[in-house]
């Protein structure tokens, strides 16, 4: 029988939970023309969260065009805005054969070159010409506007990795050029996502920054515990196998509610599960989830320096708030309070733990675990 839960990858229908306020949320910013910036740590639900949004508001609207790209994919300016353009052309034309006339009737100044192939949808492409590009950046960049006005529809252009903008040649200049040419338009939507939280939060937040105030700031949280446990019961009772309460409450908790983690953990009990739930099968899907990601974490670990790691010793050993006083600095050899404050930073940057509160927390649940009951076991 197939595994009724899902880890990686966008997840919707069955295996999609809750989020009905972040949906709403979503929802009431794409009908408002209000611009979303959508941030959270890696793998807690953006992408599932806005396709499932954009599914809804299609369904409910067919006026509705949905335009999505990832930038993980794109290597520079340029190539972002021929992808954009081909993307625009394609949500917003009916028919391939459409396409082509669409992509002359609304790129006037730059000529594309356009292939397309036996298959349309995946053999479809469009180059633009890149000396024409920098003199006519912005018309690509209001393309969406003029696309929308003349088929009277509304564009949500969601772009996934935002912070991959990063490696292009000159993202200030970039985020420049869009910044001035989107801030006018009234229908396109525009909902920016990524998980480079620190990266992100500087480009939105700072006052010097282009997209400094370019919409709705919305911090993705966790998934609750109520709809988590919801859910895994009833997917195991669809697929007749049983679960207690108090089990099912352990998967969530001891996965600190982190939305993968939750579902893989929940996947190993599932399998080594024949009929009832048992406090010995949760124990050993634990180890299961621990040993199928070690070599990952191995690599991790690898690449901190020896403080850095004295440090999520620290975090694992629950030290109160202060990891500059003179007594956890001597106990887990983190050199000076100076030294502290770098290997915060250093931590940060490499997304492994995160301030919340002012105090720092490993974000990764599983890693934490393996760290406590594997790694600082054999290396005391
Ligand atoms: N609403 C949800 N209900 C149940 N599980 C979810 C939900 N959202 C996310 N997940 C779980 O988390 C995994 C990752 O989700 P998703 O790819 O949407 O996250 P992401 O934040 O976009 O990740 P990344 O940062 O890697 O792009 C899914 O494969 C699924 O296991
Ligand atoms: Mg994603």
């Amino acid at each position: 029988m197939k595994s009724p839960f899902q880890f990686g990858g966008i997840v919707s229908g069955n295996s999609f939970t809750n989020r009905s306020n972040d949906i709403k949320r979503l929802l009431t910013n794409f009908e408002s023309n209000i611009n979303t910036l959508l941030l959270s740590p890696r793998r807690w639900g953006k992408s599932s969260l806005i396709y499932k949004a954009a599914q809804i508001a299609s369904d409910k609207n067919s006026n509705y065009k949905f335009c999505f790209i990832d930038l993980f994919n794109i290597r520079d300016e340029n190539e972002f805005y021929s992808v954009l353009t081909k993307e625009l052309i394609k949500v917003t034309s009916s028919k391939p054969e459409e396409w082509i006339n669409n992509a002359r009737k609304f790129l006037k100044r730059i000529t594309p070159k356009i292939t397309i192939g036996i298959d349309p949808y995946t053999d479809f492409d469009i180059k633009l010409d890149v000396d024409t590009i920098q003199e006519s950046y912005s018309e690509i960049l209001n393309i969406s506007e003029k696309i929308a006005n003349n088929k009277k529809v509304k564009i949500i252009v969601c772009i996934d990795e935002f912070q991959n903008l990063s490696h292009f040649n000159n993202p200030l200049l970039f985020q420049k050029r869009l910044r001035a040419n989107w801030q006018h338009h009234k229908n396109t939507v525009y909902c920016l996502f990524g998980s480079k939280r620190h990266m992100l939060m500087e480009l939105f937040e700072n006052k010097s920054m282009p997209f400094y105030k370019f919409g709705d700031t919305f911090y993705l949280d966790k998934i609750d515990t109520d709809s988590l446990v919801g859910y895994i019961s009833k997917q195991f009772k669809r697929t007749k196998k049983d679960i207690e309460p108090k089990f099912t409450l352990e998967i969530v908790s001891s996965m600190r509610n982190h939305p993968y983690y939750v579902q893989q953990l929940a996947h190993l009990v599932w399998i080594n599960t024949n009929k009832k739930v048992s406090k010995q099968i949760i124990n050993i899907s634990k180890e299961d989830l621990l040993n199928q990601n070690s070599i990952l974490y191995e690599k991790e670990i690898e690449t901190l320096s020896t403080t850095q790691i004295n440090f999520l010793r620290a975090i694992t050993n629950n030290i109160k708030n202060n990891f500059s006083s003179t007594k956890t600095i001597q106990e887990y050899n983190l050199g000076t309070s100076g030294n502290v404050i770098k290997i915060k930073k250093a931590l940060m940057k490499k997304e492994i733990i995160d301030v919340i509160n002012s105090k720092p927390v490993i974000l990764d649940p599983a890693f934490e675990l393996w760290l406590e009951k594997i790694y600082f076991r054999l290396n005391k």
